[in-house]
C-alpha cells in the first residue's frame, strides 16, 4: 500500500472545473499559473527569519495579476496612446459596416479591446433588423456570455416582462449591449473599454435606425447620450441620441437597468412610467 495520491484523472480535471465555477471563479486572468501558496509560504518563511524587531518589508499581500490592460489609460498613462489607437481603429472599422452583419463580422475580428481576451462569446445583439424600439444595456453577464445573447439570465427575464407590458417582444423590439464582452466578474466595464467599443455601439444604433431608444442603465444612458449625469436623475426625462454621420438622432429614454430593479423592487413603478412614455411617444406614429 502507498499514501501517494493517484494523478488527476480527465474527469477530475472537469470536477474541479465545476468546483472553481460555483466558488466564482470563472475566468483566466493570466496565461502562467501562480503558486499563491509557495509565494505564502517563502514571505512567513522570510518574517520568521526577521529579528524580531527589525522593521517589515512593505510588500503587498500577493503581486497583482497579470490582466491584459491594452485598452486602459488616462492622459498620464503610457497605455494611452495604445487606447486612443484602439477607439481611433474602432471608428475606422464600425464606420465601414453598411449591414448588421458587417457590423457583427467586424466586431468579431476587432482585437483591440482586450475583454474579448477574457469572454467567451462576442454578444452581438438580437431582434428585429427593423425594429421600431432599440433596447440598450451596459454589457454582457455569465449568462449571456455562455450562451451569446444579450439579456438571456435573470435580469433579462425581468427585460422580457418589461417588454411585454408595451407589447413588445424579442423579435420585434432590438436588443444589445454598449460593451459587447463580458468584463471578468461582472466587474463595471473601465471608461477606456467603453470608450473603445462605443463607435460599435454607435454604429449598431444608425444601422437599426429605431423610433425611439430605451436605455436601461446609467453606463448606457451616459454612453449613447453623452451626459456625466446618474440615471436616477437622468431617467423618465427624453433626451436625444445625436447619431454620428447622417442617420437620424433618435429619441433615447433612460430608465433604471432591470438588475437594478431586482435589488430595489419601489423603483418598478417609476421603471413603469417611463416605459409608458415610450409606448405613447411610438404610438404618435
Ligand atoms: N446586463 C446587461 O446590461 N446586459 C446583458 O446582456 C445582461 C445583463
Amino acid at each position: 500500500m502507498t499514501d501517494t495520491p493517484a494523478p488527476f484523472a480527465p474527469l477530475d480535471d472537469l470536477a474541479v472545473l465545476r468546483w472553481y465555477e460555483v466558488a466564482g471563479v470563472d475566468e483566466c486572468v493570466g496565461e502562467t499559473p501562480v503558486d499563491r501558496f509557495a509565494a505564502d509560504a517563502a514571505r512567513a518563511a522570510a518574517a520568521r527569519a526577521q529579528p524580531r524587531d527589525a522593521p517589515r518589508p512593505r510588500t503587498p499581500p500577493h503581486p497583482p495579476p497579470a490582466v491584459p490592460r491594452a485598452a486602459e489609460g488616462s492622459a498620464a498613462d503610457p497605455a494611452a496612446p495604445a487606447a486612443a489607437a484602439a477607439r481611433e481603429s474602432a471608428a475606422a472599422v464600425a464606420g465601414r459596416a453598411e449591414t448588421l452583419d458587417a457590423l457583427r463580422a467586424a466586431l468579431e475580428a476587432f482585437d483591440g479591446c482586450a475583454l474579448k481576451v477574457t469572454a467567451t462569446t462576442t454578444v452581438f445583439g438580437e431582434g428585429a433588423a427593423d425594429a421600431a424600439l432599440m433596447v440598450v444595456g451596459e454589457a454582457p453577464g455569465a449568462d449571456e456570455d455562455r450562451q451569446g445573447r444579450p439579456f438571456c439570465g435573470v435580469s433579462g427575464r425581468l427585460l422580457d416582462e418589461m417588454l411585454a407590458s408595451i407589447g413588445f417582444d424579442r423579435s420585434t423590439a432590438y436588443i444589445t449591449n454598449v460593451v459587447p464582452w463580458r468584463p471578468p466578474g461582472n466587474r463595471k466595464p473601465t471608461p477606456a473599454e467603453v470608450a473603445t467599443c462605443t463607435p460599435f455601439i454607435e454604429r449598431h444604433v444608425a444601422l437599426i435606425a429605431p423610433r425611439a431608444l430605451l436605455l436601461v442603465g446609467g453606463l448606457a444612458a451616459s454612453t449613447l447620450i453623452g451626459t456625466t449625469e446618474g440615471i436616477t436623475r437622468l431617467r423618465g426625462h427624453w433626451r436625444t441620441h445625436r447619431t454620428p454621420g447622417d442617420a437620424p438622432d433618435v429619441p433615447a429614454m433612460p430608465t433604471f437597468h432591470p438588475a437594478y430593479l431586482l435589488r430595489n423592487a419601489e423603483a418598478k413603478r417609476l421603471a413603469w412610467r417611463d416605459l409608458l412614455a415610450v409606448k405613447a411617444r411610438l404610438a404618435e406614429g
